[in-house]
């Protein structure tokens, strides 16, 4: 079966919207495979796998070892890693090197790094040499020591401003598509009719030219706080704690395993 290509994503512009989600782990690549157009191995695994309280702890040794599982589990869809905190933000240079190291060992398509107007110059830079770069704008969750939180973007007409300047200078630099994440919803829509690249977003609009959850959001495996842009398409804590209660009196009251899951002595 034939990958998507950075093509095919960008032909996707004002067209049938491109589905996202996060995977992190082989298992999770080979489910999402056939129904998605991108896996993101976003950094939030640090979170979400690691239960680290921000994603500034992810190590590139991590993006590297989940986005090896994602790509080799998966046929069809897209790959893209995340480039974690403080591998590319130095320089240009370094950013290269995380970037290429990455994609040179997990085999993924592209990355992705959060920033704008300040990251233009990286984005040009990683483009010009063969590295496909989805941007990220917007609420930026490697920032959040700097904007004080993980609060809505785009309040006021100078916040909208500076999103949209950090949009269109990201474009301007060569990135393929844009991930624009908890925005006002008026801001999403003005970036959407206004860039000429597929914009994702994640708590932003649904005129977007895609969407993206965190794969354990929408299937109620997170806890803890939930933000209003996560619709759980299923509760699979429920029923993932009902199963492994099971297994616990099971094994406590000697029912497991019974025969069936034992191998019989057979005399040769
Ligand atoms: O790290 C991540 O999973 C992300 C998505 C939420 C867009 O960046």
């Amino acid at each position: 079966m034939k990958r998507l290509t950075i093509i095919d994503i960008s032909s996707r512009k004002n067209s049938v919207p491109l589905v996202v989600l996060t995977a992190y782990s082989a298992p999770q690549a080979r489910l999402f495979d056939p129904y998605v157009d991108i896996l993101l191995v976003g950094d939030s695994l640090g979170m979400v796998l690691y239960g680290m309280d921000s994603t500034l702890g992810v190590t590139t040794e991590m993006m590297i070892a989940h986005g090896r599982a994602v790509v080799k589990a998966s046929q069809k869809s897209l790959v893209v890693v995340d480039l974690p905190f403080g591998s590319y933000q130095a320089s240009k240079e370094q950013a290269f090197e995380t970037a290429a190291r990455i994609m040179a060992k997990t085999g993924c398509n592209a990355v992705k790094l959060e920033g704008g107007v300040e990251m233009a110059e990286t984005v040009k830079f990683l483009t010009l040499r063969g590295i496909p770069v989805m941007g990220h704008v917007g609420l930026k969750p490697q920032s959040v020591n700097a904007i004080g939180g993980y609060r809505t973007q785009g309040k006021n007409e100078i916040e909208a401003a500076a999103i949209f300047a950090d949009a269109k200078a990201i474009e301007q630099a060569g990135a393929f598509s844009l991930v624009i994440e908890g925005v006002i919803e008026e801001v999403a829509k003005n970036l959407t009719l206004n860039l000429t690249i597929p914009t994702i977003g994640i708590g932003a609009s649904p005129n977007c030219d895609g969407q993206v959850l965190v794969s354990e959001d929408m299937l109620g495996l997170s806890g803890g706080y939930i933000p209003r842009f996560v619709k759980r398409y299923a509760e699979l804590a429920g029923a993932t704690e009902a199963a492994v209660r099971q297994y616990a009196d099971e094994v406590r009251a000697r029912k497991f395993p019974s025969a069936k899951y034992c191998y019989p002595y057979k005399q040769d």
